[in-house]
């Protein structure tokens, strides 16, 4: 069997926030799988803000697109031809590269099978993939929080913050979040977080001041540049930041540049420790059971705003890094 693949290609690279005319729709007639390869049709497609740095020019550790190859990505599809003895027809497959299109060739030996038994197979890309295992990394890998501690998370409306506040809270801390909108904080409040920070509509460093005159001992940071520098000043002595990502910065021209007042870390013995999600792949049957632990007590709700159609993919990339949206994006394929 050989199809028309349809990709999603970079078509210029942004300066400043991407724009959906920054993509085009490419048509890619695929051969008939060789020895060992599968043709795999995907269905769901994974939206994540790290795509923004394969966008950037030469200097992104992200590695970088160049114009007009497809986009890569999170995706999980089912194989429709084999000529691979460990992958049949029907077999269910993630791959983390052959996102934004809507069919691929691949060695089987490249992909991961999953089981639709865990329930939906888009889980894989969200709740039982990057999302959940980055924030159960980020809270019980590095931030480790005691019953009781006050923990901060921003981004706390999306993929990986609206884990992490679940999280945070069945460890037994006391949360504050921040989140982009009222209605993202209401909603955050729905699921656990005691205070919910506006940082759009309300100073975030005097709200933090308020809701902890004793400082914040654990602090899970999606955000970076000036929220990280704010983070940095709200800490308890001997408090511990969780570095996930710096969202605030990849669209600028450093998104790696630090924070100014670093030292106030070394002033209060604060530990700031990066994590990638990658180091803890190898723990991941381990911390899926976990999850879905949580989810059977009832600790945590799994959240999806779900795109229609490949077409649609690179105007919901666009709105994920605006903050339109709530927990997991991913795209029906
Ligand atoms: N370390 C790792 O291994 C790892 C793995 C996955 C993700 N990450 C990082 O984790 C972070 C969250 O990723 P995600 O997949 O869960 O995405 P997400 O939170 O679902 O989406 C991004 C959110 O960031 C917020 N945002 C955008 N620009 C902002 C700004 N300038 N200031 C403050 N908030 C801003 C928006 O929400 P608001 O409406 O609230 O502004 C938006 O909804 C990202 O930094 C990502 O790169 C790290």
């Amino acid at each position: 069997m050989s199809v028309t693949a349809r990709q999603i290609v970079l078509a210029r690279r942004p300066e400043g926030a991407p724009r959906a005319a920054d993509f085009a729709l490419r048509e890619v007639p695929l051969a008939e799988p060789r020895s060992g390869e599968v043709l795999v049709r995907n269905l769901w497609l994974s939206i994540d803000p790290y795509m923004r740095l394969y966008m950037a020019g030469s200097g992104s550790i992200h590695g970088s697109v160049a114009l007009g190859e497809a986009m890569p990505g999170g995706a999980v599809g089912e194989v429709i031809a084999s000529a691979s003895n460990a992958l049949p027809v029907g077999a269910l497959v993630i791959s983390m590269a052959h996102g934004w299109r809507d069919h691929y060739l691949a060695p089987a030996e490249k992909l991961q099978p999953v089981s639709a038994e865990v329930g939906p197979v888009q889980r894989y890309l969200g709740l039982y993939g990057l999302t959940g295992i980055t924030a159960w990394g980020g809270i019980h890998g590095v931030l480790e929080p005691q019953p009781g501690e006050t923990l901060f998370v921003n981004a706390a409306a999306g993929a990986v913050g609206s884990v992490a506040v679940q999280l945070a809270k069945r460890a037994g801390a006391r949360v504050i979040a921040s989140a982009g909108s009222a209605e993202k904080c209401a909603w955050v409040r729905e699921l656990g977080a005691d205070h919910a920070i506006d940082y759009r509509g309300e100073d975030l460093a005097a709200r933090l001041a308020e809701l902890a005159p004793e400082g914040l001992a654990c602090a899970f940071d999606n955000v970076g540049g000036v929220q990280l520098e704010i983070l940095i000043d709200a800490m308890a002595p001997q408090g511990r930041i969780a570095l996930c990502g710096a969202i605030a910065l990849y669209d600028s021209d450093n998104y790696r540049a630090g924070p100014r007042n670093l030292f106030a870390a070394i002033e209060k013995h604060v530990a700031l420790t990066g994590f990638n999600a990658g180091f803890y792949f190898a723990r991941a049957p381990a911390i899926i059971a976990d999850l879905a632990a949580a989810e059977a007590e009832g600790a945590l709700v799994n959240h999806e705003t779900v795109i229609e159609g490949l077409a649609a993919m690179p105007q919901g990339f666009v709105d994920l890094l605006r903050g339109a949206c709530r927990g997991k994006m991913l795209v029906r394929v």
